[in-house]
Order: structure tokens, then sequence, then C-alpha cells
């Protein structure tokens, strides 16, 4: 098992050995890295740290200092100073996260490589932003700006955190529609592959911004359909006609939208949900039928609301998910649609910034 629990790890029916080189990036510049790797393509805008800097700018990576946890390894809250971004004392300069590769995590060093080559090129408002890296020998680590509200997984469904406002909700909705559109409208097509609530970081004000880009791929160019990969995402959130086949596509993310989605709307988890079927059915089964029968289709809504949402945009919405969730990829929408019809549903932008803050 590789990443979470809960990954798949397989292959395409035509076998390992007919899989398809991915390449990392297309853009890549390439130069030295400190370990004198010549085949690491970094970018020029990053910082890169030695490892004694990180050390010191996390204190020796205190455990009181984590954030959070993932399959690639455990990100630290550290403090560096703005200027110069030499390792400061906590509350002095500036806060950042520091991801650590864990020594045993399986492919780590190519997703490491992906996230410097995406996250170091590029530039977007629903993008976490890269700060630095560093590479020394088998200390392989990513420096980001912190996202002080941690994942939307943590805030969604964690006991005892503030309940998330529908409006707020919706808005979380569309700057993650808005970063994956960003992603697919490259030149180079970039299909992100893992979109799920804890890849889904929140800044004080409830901004989402898309992290962990270690799983990310050009997509596919020219007159190809699809670009052929080893299956690899997330159980739940990963399209079916990807598990199956390994194709990669941008509707694939169009699908993992569609469960982030149904999450926002129910409140409930993409797989493992007592009140969703259980360890048995996953959210997007069970919540299937009630997505397709326009009477019953709030019964999906999260009861932690109190029913204090939009019942026309609720409906919209989950239209919305039932289309990003259809197993023909064909008929599932493109991003610059679902962008387009969640910013219909969203609320005017004074009334939700203020929701926001509240
Ligand atoms: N920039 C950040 N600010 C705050 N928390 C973060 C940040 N980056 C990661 N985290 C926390 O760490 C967890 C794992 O990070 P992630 O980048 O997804 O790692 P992995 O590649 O191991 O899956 C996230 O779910 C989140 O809780
Ligand atoms: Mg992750």
């Amino acid at each position: 098992m590789y990443k979470v629990h809960n990954m798949i790890k397989a292959y395409p029916k035509t076998g390992p050995g007919t899989e398809k080189k991915e390449p990392v990036h297309s853009h890549k510049q390439s130069f030295y890295d400190s370990s004198g790797k010549s085949e690491s393509c970094v970018h020029r805008n990053l910082k890169s740290f030695t490892f004694n800097d990180l050390k010191n700018a996390t204190r020796n990576f205190r455990a009181d200092s984590l954030l959070g946890e993932g399959g690639f390894g455990c990100v630290f809250k550290g403090w560096i100073d703005e200027n110069t971004f030499a390792p400061c004392k906590p509350g002095n300069g500036m806060m950042v996260a520091v991801k650590k590769l864990k020594p045993e995590s399986f492919q780590g060093h190519r997703e490491w490589l992906a996230e410097v080559n995406y996250l170091g090129q590029l530039h977007h408002e629903n993008l976490v932003r890269l700060i630095g890296y560093c590479s020394e020998f088998d200390n392989m680590l990513l420096v980001y700006e912190v996202m002080t509200k941690g994942s939307l997984e943590n805030h969604l469904f964690k006991k005892g955190v503030q309940l998330i406002p529908w409006a707020t909700r919706m808005c979380i909705a569309v700057d993650v529609a808005r970063g994956l559109s960003f992603l697919h409208g490259l030149e180079a097509n970039v299909i992100y592959r893992d979109l799920k609530a804890s890849n889904i970081l929140l800044d004080s004000d409830f901004n989402a911004k898309l992290s962990d880009f270690g799983l990310a791929r050009d997509g596919p160019s020219g007159d190809r359909t699809h670009v052929s990969t080893r299956v690899i995402g997330t159980m739940g959130y990963a399209a079916p006609e990807y598990v199956a086949s390994g194709h990669l596509t941008p509707k694939n993310d169009v699908y993992s939208f569609g469960v982030v989605l149904l999450e926002l709307l129910s409140g409930k988890r993409a797989t493992g949900d007592e009140n969703a079927g259980g360890v048995d059915e996953t959210l997007v089964e069970w919540a299937t039928p009630f997505l397709s029968d326009s009477r019953r289709v709030l019964r999906i809504m999260d009861t932690r609301l109190g029913g204090q949402y939009s019942k026309k945009g609720a409906q919209t919405a989950a239209a919305l998910a039932l289309r990003c969730l259809d197993v023909d990829p064909k008929l599932r929408p493109t991003m610059n649609e679902v962008l387009a019809t969640l910013e219909l549903v969203q609320a005017p932008k004074d009334v939700t910034n203020k929701q926001r803050r509240s």
C-alpha cells in the first residue's frame, strides 16, 4: 500500500512493462542541485535550503510543531527571515510549512521532483506557494507558505472544529474549480490526479488552494486522447475508468472534483463514513440515488448546516456533482464549465466575504 491506507496502487491491464515513462514536466529548467544530481530539474525562483537551515527553522522537526501528515511525509511549522530566508526564532520572521520526505516513502523522490517542478513554475492564487526545497543526499524537503486553517479534511470532518457555513463551502468549491481550470488550461494540460479534501488547504480567510503536486502529470498533447500511467490515486476519489485502465485525462480530475463537491454538500467522507454506507459503500454510491431524484436530492445535505443554505443553490450544486460523477468521462463537464456553474451558485462576493470572516 502506498501513501495513505486507501491509496490505490495497481497496474493498467496492459501490464507494467508497457507503461509509458511519465515525464514529470516538459517546461522544466535544469540545474545541478545541492547533491550534485544532474538529472534533477528544479526552478531557479526557488530557494535552495540546507538541511541544517530547515532543522533549525523547525527546532529539529519538533513533534509539537507538526502541521499534518501525508503519505510522502510529515509537515512541520518553521520560521525563516522574510528577506534572507535564514532560520529564525518562533514568532520572528515568516512562518513556513516544511514537508520532510519519509525515508521509506515509496516513489518519494519522484513525487518530490514533481512538486518542485510544478509548484516552482506555476503561480496562481489557488495553488499553494512553494518557497524552496532541500535535497541533500537522502534528505528531501519542501518549504511552503503556511495555510493557517490546515486542510479541508480537518475542517469538514474532524469533531470540535468550527462548522464551515454554506457560503464558505461554495467559495471553497469555486477556488478549487479555479485552480483545476488553471491547470487544465495550461499548454501542458496539467492533470492534478490526487484531488481530495486532505490536499486542499485553507488560509485564515478560508481561501482554498491546491497543494501536494506529487502525482500531477502533463496531460495528453497533440491528437492523443490520454496518457497511460500506473494507476495511483485515492480510493473513493479516483474516476472508475482511470482505476480500470490507467488512462489519464483531465476528466479524471473532474470526477474527483465531483466527489469533493459531494463532501462539501453532505459533510460526509468519500469513503468509510458511517452515515454514508459505512465501509461497504462509498459516498458516491450512497449519494447517487438521491442526486438523480429531484424530490430527494436535499437529503444528502449536511444536517449540521441546520437548513442554513440556499435550496436552489444546493440543487444546482448537487446536479453539477452528478454530471461530474458520470461514468462516461465524455459526458462530464470541463472544469471551465464547472467553474461557470459554481460562480452562479456562489453568493455575491461582498456577502460571501463577510460570511467568510464571521
Ligand atoms: N502549507 C501547509 N500549511 C499547513 N498545513 C499543511 C501545509 N502543507 C501540508 N499541510 C498539512 O499536512 C498534510 C499532508 O500534506 P501533503 O502535502 O498532502 O503531504 P503528502 O504529499 O505526504 O500527502 C495536509 O493534509 C495538511 O494537513
Ligand atoms: Mg497529500
